[in-house]
């Protein structure tokens, strides 16, 4: 494929889903919001779009009650197209969650209490799924093996770098309730990352997009593929919870940058656009060709118009 813009193609790609608070027999979420299909449209579009993941990240609440049939059913849906794709699929821990069925369920591994810690190799980019969660609590917090396991893991660099995908992002919320059940001790986790090959991290929780930046390193949240929080909502109230504006984000690794990217679940009309065909005639141009084509004002080429005659 002809190399359009000053990037090479990035190097590795990441889908970031969050929050998909799935229930056992299928159920709705609070008995309104059909959460499977909601993530199914949102996994059918993924795999439709021209963009190919290396791997589908999942940041936590996965299942809204722990239950042993939603992670079934989770599996159900998303492993099939996580095949299809040739992605890896990286599960994290969130206070939805319980730790026993989500080992036995996702990892096949016996009832345990432990914290779901992970590293996973995507061709030398290294994503370290780390569990934020308390038992029994909605707030997160990190425990002092945890952070020293981090920091052993973190010892020997990777040949990419290291993404950290947690549940609770280390970033403040407007959202006053949601600061309340916000991570913990958030400085002992930076002393760890400060000067390590963290280049990135991933994060659940807020149910709304948002991104900023923790020791230096970016933060990127991807909102929830069940329902999202409004922070918009009529001063009245401490929190809305609102079917719509569900979104997972594309993580695009270059060599040195990182792009992250929010992508609606839901499909809406096209109004605008060209289509694929047009490809050939603009690859097979001249670079100085190309862009007198598509960026003067004065092109014979209009694009725009050619989409509008097309329709
Ligand atoms: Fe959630
Ligand atoms: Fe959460």
């Amino acid at each position: 494929m002809t190399q359009m813009g000053q990037y090479p193609p990035a190097g590795h790609v990441l889908a970031h889903i969050s929050d998909t608070h799935l229930l056992g027999e299928g159920r709705a979420l609070y008995g309104k919001v059909p959460v499977e299909q909601r993530l199914a449209t949102g996994l059918a579009r993924l795999e439709a779009a021209p963009i190919k993941p290396d791997a589908l990240v999942f940041t936590g609440d996965l299942a809204d009650l722990g239950e042993p049939d939603a992670y079934r059913r989770l599996r159900a849906i998303v492993e099939p197209v996580a095949e299809r794709l040739g992605a890896e699929v990286i599960w994290v821990m969130g206070n939805h969650d319980e730790r026993t069925t989500y080992a036995s369920l996702l990892f096949d591994q016996p009832d345990t209490d432990v914290t779901q810690d992970r590293v996973h190799d995507i061709r030398g980019l290294r994503v370290i799924s780390f569990d934020t969660t308390v038992p029994g609590y909605h707030h997160g917090e990190i425990t002092a093996a945890q952070l020293q396991w981090l920091r052993a893991v973190l010892a020997e660099p990777a040949p990419h770098g290291s993404i950290l995908a947690m549940h609770h992002p280390p970033v403040p919320t407007p959202l006053e309730v949601m600061a309340v059940l916000e991570l913990h001790d958030q400085p002992a986790l930076a002393a760890v990352l400060q000067g390590s090959d963290v280049r990135l991290i991933l994060g659940g929780h807020l149910h709304y997009s948002t991104h900023g930046t923790f020791a230096g390193i970016p933060v990127s949240v991807a909102a929830a593929t069940c329902y999202t929080l409004d922070l918009a909502a009529d001063a009245e109230r401490l929190l809305s919870g609102v079917d719509g504006a569900q979104s997972f984000d594309f993580v695009h690794v270059y060599e040195n940058q990182i792009v992250t990217s929010t992508v609606p679940v839901a499909g809406f009309a096209e109004v605008t656009g060209f289509s694929n065909s047009y490809r050939p005639m603009i690859e097979a141009m001249p670079a100085a060709t190309r862009l007198e084509q598509l960026s003067s004002k004065l092109s014979p080429l209009n694009l725009t118009e050619a989409a509008a005659s097309e329709a």
